[in-house]
């Protein structure tokens, strides 16, 4: 690919320019295979120095920066976020709901449909759906999810909050590739990283979360944890022809 970017004109159209050019086997290629959501906890060590340059360097880009917390202190206020806003979640019977609609609670059932949450990629045992779908209305709690964060938080390196400067379609894809190349040169040290999204979800919380970290006018887009700690089972992909239009 050569090179792509929104249009100058300022509508929403992206252009992608292709051209010949000569494969680069760079190390955040070869990480593609291996990347993957991990939703499971961490073993608590905290990362080199070197590590976290490296991280901040790959999730910094035009108009997106990266803020990195790993205090003790920082991270415990980003979990009271995180709990706040799942607790407004998990009363939405409609968020609640879509949430159900997408985990696939059996890997007969993940690998029939090839998309959704995996309950195994969650760190979940799997179940048949039937088992696994009155489990899910038993067990999934405010208070269950809730400790779940609070352990995922805990056992965490840091956390890692990606900040835009305009609310813009092209800040939005610019954030994504800067997470992406995050999460690859994260995958390529042998680190895990997880999204928790809950404190930029809840629009209540998103302007003060943004107070908490002192970034002015600029905006929280994607809240990211990240440490060392075992892979899960990968989560599936619907074959290349169910996704081509
Ligand atoms: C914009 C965006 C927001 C996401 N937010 C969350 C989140 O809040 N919690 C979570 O567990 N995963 C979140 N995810 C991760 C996706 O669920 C995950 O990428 C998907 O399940 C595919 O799994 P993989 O990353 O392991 O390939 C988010 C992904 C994107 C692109």
């Amino acid at each position: 690919m050569g090179h792509s970017g929104f249009d100058a004109a300022g509508s929403n159209a992206l252009r992608v320019a292709f051209e010949q050019t000569k494969p680069v086997a760079s190390t955040l290629f070869q990480a593609i295979p291996e990347r993957q959501s991990t939703r499971g906890e961490y073993d608590g060590q905290p990362l080199s120095r070197h590590e976290l340059e490296l991280l901040e360097k790959a999730g910094t880009g035009k108009g997106v920066q990266v803020i990195v917390l790993t205090e003790r202190k920082a991270m415990e206020t980003v979990l009271e976020y995180v709990v706040q806003g799942n607790t407004v979640q998990m009363n939405d019977p409609a968020f609640v709901y879509e949430l159900k609609h997408w985990i696939r609670f059996s890997g007969g059932e993940a690998v029939r449909t090839g998309d959704g949450l995996y309950a195994a990629s969650s760190g979940n045992l799997p179940a048949p759906t039937w088992l696994g779908s009155l489990l899910f209305n038993l067990f999934f709690t405010q208070k269950s999810e809730n400790d779940k964060y609070a352990k995922h938080v805990r056992s965490s390196a840091g956390i890692a909050i990606f900040a835009s400067e305009n609310p813009t379609p092209a800040q939005w894809v610019e954030v994504g590739r800067c997470y992406e190349r995050f999460a690859l040169q994260s995958t390529a040290l042998g680190i895990r990283n997880a999204m928790l999204n809950q404190p930029v979800e809840v629009s209540m919380l998103r302007p003060q979360f943004a107070d908490f970290l002192g970034i002015g006018k600029r905006r929280p887009d994607l809240v990211v944890r990240f440490g060392r700690g075992p892979k899960l089972p990968s989560s599936l992909r619907r074959p290349i022809q169910a996704v081509l239009v």
